[in-house]
């Protein structure tokens, strides 16, 4: 499209500035031959514009073909990707399931289903896919593939909210057998842990009704108002926001709008020995 525009941009401006300089005022000349209506340059100009705009959508709809999803795939999806306010939840069809960063092998294609929780939010990852919104109540599809290995950053394109301009994630590219690796270890369920501490944190996580909006075991598909925290220690914090420490995780557990102004999680008043339990609970969710 680009390289026929580019041509037909230097045909008119060529054709323009030879009218100027040939047909000039100069002194003592008549003015040039005034034509009016012809039949042959109406046609001309309306004949190739249309085999230009034809020719452009014969091919726009071969490239729509190949780059969208089917609307209703026959397949189930590979991933279906949530949009909460404020974050990405992607459940694979094995069960696994990853907060803000998503996994995908690289040349191979994923069939990627885009739904939301709340309200409207639009995934997109400008280098890898089309935007695509996500409607509450409503499934679109998108292909997610890239043909390089890379971390590719990822927005929310749809003003959701007071966070929405941190609603940012990052699909992960690796060679398939990373990735195989990967979504076998995400879907398999943390280590309970079995002394001290974060066995202490873990009965205060089930008491304080954090499983409430907290999937822990990654076999829990039940869908919650918080994100999944079965490997916790393992990913990024707020996706990237913040380093994930224990003194953040305890900062985030004491004192959530602190950091995030206008999350859904509300304030537990947690003793400072609680809080220190509870991190250590969190930390084990490897
Ligand atoms: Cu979600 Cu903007």
């Amino acid at each position: 499209m680009l390289i026929l525009a580019a041509v037909i941009f230097a045909l008119v401006a060529v054709l323009v500035i030879y009218g100027i300089v040939r047909y000039r005022a100069r002194d003592g000349a008549a003015l040039p031959t005034q034509i009016f209506g012809s039949r042959k340059a109406e046609i001309t100009w309306t004949v190739i514009p249309i085999v230009i705009v034809t020719v452009l959508f014969v091919f726009t709809v071969r490239t729509m073909a190949f780059v969208d999803a089917p609307r209703e795939p026959a397949d189930q999806p590979d991933v279906t990707i949530t949009g909460h306010q404020w974050w990405w939840e992607a459940r694979y069809a094995n069960g696994a399931v990853a907060v803000q960063e998503i996994h995908i092998p690289v040349g191979r294609r994923l069939l990627a289903r885009i739904e939301a929780a709340d309200v409207i939010h639009d995934f997109w990852v400008p280098q890898l896919a089309r935007k695509m919104d996500a409607v509450p109540g409503r499934s679109g599809y998108i292909w997610l593939e890239a043909n390089a290995p890379g971390t590719y950053e990822g927005r929310c394109s749809e003003f959701c909210g007071m966070q929405h301009a941190w609603m940012h994630f990052t699909v992960i590219a690796e060679p398939e057998p990373q990735f195989s690796a990967w979504l076998q270890r995400q879907a398999e369920p943390p280590r309970e842990p079995e002394a001290g501490l974060p066995v202490v944190g873990g009965r205060l996580f089930r008491e304080e009704k954090c499983t409430d909006c907290h999937a822990v075991s990654a076999t829990d598909t039940q869908p919650r108002k918080g994100p999944p925290l079965a490997h916790i220690a393992g990913r990024k914090l707020l996706g990237g926001d913040i380093p994930n420490s224990p003194a953040n995780l305890a900062r985030w557990t004491v004192n959530p709008q602190s950091i995030k102004p206008g999350n859904r999680m509300p304030n537990q008043r947690l003793s400072n020995a609680d809080t220190l339990a509870l991190t250590a609970y969190l930390e084990s969710l490897r």
